[in-house]
């Protein structure tokens, strides 16, 4: 019998990619892959590719050629590149690195075991080509990628369900609504990943109940704006939230992500009488100054964010809030940017995710004049930088004797005598691995004190579980 052909996928970008690579294992298996750790033993290696700054784009074209060198080594071996670079950059990945064989975005996954099959014959031809030319040195040079290349229209249809194949056993993300209608104007994922799609209501809650009956502790519902999700029949976001807070057993409901345009009071409220809704609202504001959302295309003003943000903490006590900004945006002005520093300060984020604003090819912001130069926008980066550290030092610190429930999510990264675990708010602890216990807490609900906060990190022990 043929030994099963094996995959490999190294993903990169956010979480939607993170779920989008356990569907895309999920359709391998089901087309009777296996996967494997080790890419240089794959016969299948899938890199799933982020577009939204020119960093992540820059390490996937860094990564290209370790692959070629794979494909030197095995030239049956089928590289495919997936994703929103691939949706991007279409044809020029395969002008960049003619070995590539497979180029599809994250709107072409149903076409997968198509794609896949088609790019095999190509391969079993090259194989019948290669035992001809046994002994050719030239052989190496001679083998191109198979060409195959996804839709990449956006057909505006909804993507097949499919089976997922889920890395971890205790936490699973759940995509509820994919692509994005919102065009901020600074930001590629509507084009990458297209027109908004909700899956259905009633779908998502099976999956949801599935998940919780075989262990699932951590639910993470995924959208790029879960306030626009319309499961059908006007079915909303908090009524899908307050529909899965309702089922029983043991277990914490996150989503992401949420945007201030359009977060309703309703939304506030669910999660308020929540049970097992975590209490963390991750909404990013992007930039302090109402003229700069404008420009943006954020639909929302400095005022209505945060009084979005008074409501949230005045309904949800001890809520943990985290942020994404950018910095150095077409026109922004030094009075535009202080404006940023003073809502870091007045709402003291958790943590926020800073990031220096980067031009992307087909968005709107390009027709926009007044460009920050680079190292000015790398300076107000390093700003935000060091005053956002020194916020988060002093949350941290403050926690100090607190006591926490959490989920143990692994090893620490730096030692494996100690475990890194993420607290029902969103805070990652790590604390010493109990001594004398023989049994592995990963996966398990622990409860714990914190003991000491330092700037990216907080500490704590064990005191229960
Ligand atoms: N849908 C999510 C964000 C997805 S992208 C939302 O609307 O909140 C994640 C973050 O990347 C964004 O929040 C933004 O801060 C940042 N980002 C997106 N495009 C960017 C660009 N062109 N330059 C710099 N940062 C960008
Ligand atoms: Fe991008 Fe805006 Fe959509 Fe978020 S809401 S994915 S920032 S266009
Ligand atoms: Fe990157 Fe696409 Fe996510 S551009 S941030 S992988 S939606």
């Amino acid at each position: 019998m043929q030994d099963k052909r094996k995959f490999k996928i190294l993903t990169y970008g956010c979480q939607m990619n993170t779920a989008d690579s356990e569907m895309i294992s999920g359709v391998l298996k089901k087309m009777g892959f296996v996967e494997i750790e080790d890419m240089n033993s794959a016969d299948l290696l899938l890199v799933n590719t982020c577009a939204v700054r020119t960093r992540p784009e820059e390490k996937v074209y860094g990564r290209l050629s370790n692959f070629q060198h794979l494909k030197e080594k095995n030239p049956l071996l089928l590289i495919g590149i997936c994703g929103c670079m691939a949706q991007k950059e279409k044809e020029k990945i395969i002008e960049k690195a003619p070995f590539v064989d497979l180029v599809f975005g994250p709107q072409s996954i149903g076409e997968l075991p198509l794609l896949i099959e088609q790019a095999f014959k190509v391969v079993d031809r090259k194989k019948r080509q290669m035992e001809k030319l046994e002994g050719d040195k030239k052989l190496k040079s001679r083998f191109r990628g198979a060409g195959i290349y996804g839709n990449f229209e956006n057909t505006g249809d909804d993507l097949p369900e499919q089976d997922v194949s889920r890395e971890s056993n205790f936490k699973a993300f759940v995509t509820i609504m994919r692509g994005c209608n919102n065009f901020c104007s600074y930001c590629v994922v509507p084009h990458t990943r297209g027109r908004e799609k909700s899956r259905p209501f009633e779908v998502i809650l099976g999956e949801v109940e599935e998940l919780i009956k075989s262990g699932y502790k951590e639910i993470t519902l995924l959208g790029q704006n879960v306030n626009s999700y319309n499961g059908g029949a006007g079915r909303s976001f908090p009524e899908l939230l307050a529909a899965i807070d309702k089922m029983p057993g043991r277990f914490y409901l996150r989503y992401t992500t949420s945007h201030p345009k359009d977060l309703s009071d309703e939304l506030i409220d669910v999660m308020a009488k929540g049970v097992h809704i975590a209490p963390h609202i991750h909404l990013p504001f992007q930039s302090g100054s109402s003229k700069i959302l404008k420009l943006m295309n954020r639909k929302y003003t400095r005022e209505h964010y945060l009084s979005l943000i008074e409501k949230i903490r005045a309904k949800i006590p001890g809520v943990s809030l985290t942020t994404d900004v950018i910095a150095g945006f077409a026109q922004e002005t030094r009075e535009d940017f202080e404006e940023t520093v003073s809502l870091l300060k007045l709402v003291r984020y958790d943590s926020a995710y800073l990031f220096y604003y980067s031009e992307r090819e087909g968005t709107h912001a390009l027709s926009i004049d007044g460009a920050v130069p680079v190292k000015e926008r790398i300076a107000r980066l390093e700003e935000l930088i060091e005053l956002q550290m020194n916020i988060t030092f002093d949350i941290n610190r403050n926690m100090a004797g607190e006591l926490h429930e959490g989920i143990v999510e692994g090893e620490a990264p730096k030692n494996p005598d100690e475990y890194s675990v993420r607290t029902f708010d969103n805070h990652v602890v790590i604390v010493p691995r109990p001594e004398g216990l023989k049994k592995d807490l990963i996966g398990e609900f622990v409860n714990l004190k914190i003991t000491e906060g330092y700037n990216f990190v907080l500490r704590g022990e064990i005191t229960g579980s």
